[in-house]
């Protein structure tokens, strides 16, 4: 059997006959992941931090092992890692944790997804603090140049998605950081569609900060993770204080741990922290030599059969891009919901279709009102799936 067909058979969906270009949303789940989920329950069903007995000791060493393996897959330290429900949750826990001042401002861009947008808003909104929103070309490339003038003295976080989850693109962010750096400004990495396709060292990017979401890496739903650089962690209060973040109560006080416990307040989602810590070890097994390949050969077919169309319209740069194998786009005369339905109902083909929670790109960037389809792909796809997608969108846009 050879590589590919072996790692196919791990991902039941895919057995089931479905062909699934919808990545970017969440990606399939191998068996080792769900099984790592049902052994936790099955076999060690205890509470994590919390009593002596042998249940929660064991758990409280997966879980442990857990947060190491995720500190390691970023080149982080352990203690630098929160595990917290998702990216969104992620982005949100600094955008309340951190000391605004009136008179600061944030740095974000009109490229980001809604999590990295919004609760900024609101920060906006709360503190008096100045919003700046780099904006980049009509084909959602940045020049550095949007950064420096955005960022300023006043600048306390600048903000921005490593990948595009609507174009794919890859963000130069270790240049950004160092303008950030350079104004004694924060730099907050939302790697949410990054850590499936990119090996990441957190050092080598320069960030102080960046989120992740498990499920769309193999993991399960509903763990995420915040990185915080050490030296930064007692400059951010936490989002939920509570049971197992607490090193004392008085009558009248609490003292917090002052370990990065501080900041997972409650019982954690440790059945999904293992899944996570399963989902790592998938992918280096693959290893990221493989990934890495698959991608671009995905990406150069799926490019390439598109720009051959000309009833398709792609978004994003179409020559010489650097992304992962996403590529958002449209078919005249037929609306992206409507291709979505028709490449189910055809094809089995699962893609994604509408505003991909990204208004403000879809709106004043790509100027796509209706949306856009977008077909995200990863290393268990084919290229004879990419065949099959291209014979449905081509009967769809001869009979629409
Ligand atoms: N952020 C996810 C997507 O792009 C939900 O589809």
């Amino acid at each position: 059997m050879s590589e590919q067909n072996s790692i196919r058979d791990d991902f039941t969906l895919i057995k089931k006959g479905y062909t699934y270009f919808d990545n970017a949303a969440t990606s399939l789940t191998p068996v080792s992941v769900i099984q790592r989920i049902s052994d936790y329950y099955n076999c060690h069903n205890g509470n994590v931090s919390r009593g002596a007995h042998q249940l929660t000791r064991n758990a409280s060493l997966y879980y442990q092992d857990a947060r190491q393996k995720t500190a390691r897959f970023i080149d982080a330290k352990e203690d630098e890692i929160i595990f917290c429900r998702n990216a969104t949750e992620a982005i949100n826990l600094l955008a309340q944790g951190i000391d605004w001042k009136a008179g600061d401002n944030i740095v974000t861009t009109l490229v980001e997804h809604h999590s990295n947008y919004v609760p900024w808003l609101r920060v906006r909104d709360r503190h008096q603090v100045e919003l700046r929103i780099a904006q980049p070309n009509r084909e959602g490339v940045f020049d550095l140049g949007d950064f420096k003038k955005a960022i300023s003295d006043r600048t306390k976080l600048v903000t921005t998605g490593q990948v595009s989850n609507v174009l794919g693109t890859v963000n130069p962010v270790r240049e950004i950081a160092d303008l950030a750096h350079n104004k004694g400004a924060w730099l907050l990495v939302d790697a949410a569609q990054s850590l499936p396709h990119l090996p990441i060292d957190v050092d080598d990017l320069g960030c102080d900060f960046l989120a992740g979401s498990g499920h769309k890496m193999l993991g399960p739903t509903g763990i995420g993770f915040l990185f915080i650089k050490k030296e930064l962690q007692y400059s951010i209060q936490p989002l939920a204080i509570g049971g197992g973040t607490i090193h004392d109560v008085a009558r009248d006080r609490y003292d917090l741990l002052n370990s990065i416990e501080r900041f997972e307040g409650g019982t954690p989602h440790i059945a999904g922290a293992l899944g996570l810590a399963a989902a790592i070890d998938y992918i280096e097994k693959i290893g990221w030599d493989f990934i890495c390949k698959k991608d671009t050969q995905l990406v150069a077919n799926l490019e390439e059969g598109l720009k051959k169309r000309d009833y398709v319209t792609i978004y994003g740069p179409v020559e010489n891009s650097k992304r992962v194998s996403l590529v958002s786009f449209n078919i005249e005369n037929c609306r992206p919901h409507r291709v979505a339905s028709l490449l189910d109902e055809m094809g089995k083909i699962m893609v994604r279709s509408g505003h991909h929670c990204a208004l403000p790109l879809t709106k004043y960037v790509l100027n796509a009102t209706a949306g856009t389809v977008r077909a995200s792909l990863y290393f268990y796809n084919l290229s004879d799936e990419i065949e099959h997608f291209f014979d449905i969108i081509d009967f769809i846009h001869t009979n629409s």
